[in-house]
């Protein structure tokens, strides 16, 4: 009989209240004790009150709300390796032998370093008279199991991550709304979409949407006068009898040479060089909030369910887990391989080496 902790982490998605509702009653099926750990690893540090054992009906409601109900935070005490210790203490005071975190690369990393350190933590505790060599004994390791809940779709070794479907929804609705007052004025219009270093949400809308001319991390334009291919690729459709045009810009967008190319800047060509009324539109975060649509609700689920059947199935010696979808299929793999090859695309695309970086995205990126 296991205690499994929950937590969500970083940066809210849809999809997360849906995963931690789907843990919580699958743990309960399954004969264990849920715990819900409340503001993400700052509940962790912070313990008391910030982790309680979770019924059945505490999570009553998630599966159609947006954000995260347990709360989240980008924490800096967990950065320090005396917050991970006092977190190690936290669930151990708790009992809790199992840990489930949902949330996006950088709190896996987060997950998958606790994991390593997991017995010196206990060693130091109980050197330093904190807790007994009985807990020392029982919790000598932890289980983590991780989810990734990131709009970005930025984790390696999975089709998608949780959130990434809802967002990309909220991105097409708006630039529909766009491309209506578009139409109407002949504007052009540069969109700017989030997914930090990560092209997948702007690749998706520029596909579903049917725009002109985009702009992906791991793909710069292969011209270093990318301006006047654009221009040309524009004024081409605009002489074909288009009387919009449509440019999406990733956040972490940049050039061959690693410059950023930010959506004001694109503005300035489009007006000064043809002359379009040009508008930009930066989406924000609304594209990270509201209800998650079917897919994420799905995705949270299933996955959620399948990460208390990781835990259970784990040995002592099973690595983390990250838990993902392959094909359609629910996935089970190494955490750290995942965190390894997610940190190989921005190494790539720091060498300029951008055929690899589309090769590693190529899971989710497909064609
Ligand atoms: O990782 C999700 C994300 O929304 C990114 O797309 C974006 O770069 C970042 O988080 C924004 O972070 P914050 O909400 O802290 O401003």
């Amino acid at each position: 009989k296991k205690n499994i902790g929950i937590l969500t982490s970083g940066g809210d998605a849809q999809g997360m209240n849906p995963c931690v509702r789907a843990v919580v009653r699958m743990a309960i099926a399954r004969n264990c004790n849920p715990y819900l750990i409340y503001e993400g690893y700052q509940g962790l540090v912070d313990g008391g009150d910030k982790i309680k054992a979770a019924k059945w009906s505490d999570v009553s409601g998630f599966l159609t709300l947006g954000g995260t109900l347990i709360g989240t935070a980008r924490c800096m005490a967990f950065r320090e390796l005396e917050g991970r210790r006092t977190g190690v203490l936290n669930l151990i005071k708790n009992g809790i032998d199992a840990l489930v975190v949902i949330g996006g690369d950088g709190s896996l990393t987060g997950a998958d370093k606790l994991r390593a350190e997991w017995p010196s933590h206990v060693e130091a505790l109980e050197k330093d008279g904190r807790i007994s060599k009985e807990s020392a004994d029982k919790y000598r390791t932890l289980m983590i199991v991780g989810m990734v809940g990131s709009i970005d779709n930025d984790l390696a070794s999975t089709d998608m991550t949780i959130g990434a479907s809802s967002a990309l929804t909220r991105i097409c609705e708006s630039v529909d709304a766009i491309l209506s007052t578009a139409l109407s004025h002949q504007r052009a219009f540069v969109v700017e979409v989030m997914g930090r270093h990560c092209g997948w949400l702007a690749l998706n809308a520029a596909i579903s949407t049917g725009a002109d001319y985009l702009f992906i991390p791991e793909a710069p334009p292969k011209n270093d006068d990318w301006e006047t291919a654009m221009c040309n690729t524009l004024k081409a459709s605009r002489d074909a009898g288009k009387r919009t045009s449509l440019v999406i810009v990733a956040e972490g967008a940049i050039d061959r040479n690693l410059n950023p190319i930010k959506a004001e800047y694109v503005k300035d060509v489009l007006a000064q060089r043809l002359g379009y009324d040009t508008r930009v539109t930066i989406l924000g975060h609304v594209q990270r909030g509201g209800a998650p649509v079917h897919f994420d609700r799905f995705l949270g689920t299933m996955q959620g369910a399948e990460a208390v059947e990781a835990i259970l199935r784990a040995t002592p010696e099973t690595p983390s887990p990250v838990i993902g979808m392959l094909e359609n299929k629910i996935t089970t793999q190494p955490l750290k391989e995942a965190i390894q090859l997610t940190g190989e695309v921005a190494a790539s695309i720091g060498r300029k080496d951008f055929a690899r970086a589309m090769e590693l995205r190529s899971n989710a990126f497909g064609q």
